[in-house]
């Protein structure tokens, strides 16, 4: 039982790397840029919500779910890779986190 606990544990691990190791090489802020100057980000807000002293998005994975949500809103439908790219690009140009 305990053998197969380690093996379960090593499998997730392993798994949970190869997942984060992708979404980390996906994420291409070239076509991230393209994507984001070809939708209508702009509709609500300009970019200055990116740069404000008081923003809300504290790390990476929060610039994921607020793409995703403003993606949702816009009904731009982007795929998963390219949510990433735009995560990139905005990263790149303004969060700027690690
Ligand atoms: C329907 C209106 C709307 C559209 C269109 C929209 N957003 Fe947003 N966005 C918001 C609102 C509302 C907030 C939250 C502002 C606040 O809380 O003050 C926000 C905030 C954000 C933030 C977080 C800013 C911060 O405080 O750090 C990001 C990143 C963002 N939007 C990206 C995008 C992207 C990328 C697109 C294009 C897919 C987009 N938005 C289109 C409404 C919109």
């Amino acid at each position: 039982m305990k053998l197969f606990n380690k093996i379960l544990l090593t499998l997730t691990t392993t798994a949970g790397l190869l997942v984060s190791g992708a979404s980390m090489a996906a994420g291409d802020a070239g076509n991230g840029q393209k994507l984001f100057s070809g939708s209508k980000c702009d509709k609500c807000h300009g970019t200055e919500v990116f740069t404000r002293t008081d923003r809300k998005v504290k790390d990476l994975k929060g610039l994921e779910a607020q793409v995703r949500r403003c993606d949702s809103n816009l009904n731009t439908n982007w795929f998963d890779d390219e949510i990433l790219d735009v995560t990139a690009h905005l990263n790149k140009k303004f969060y700027k986190f690690k």
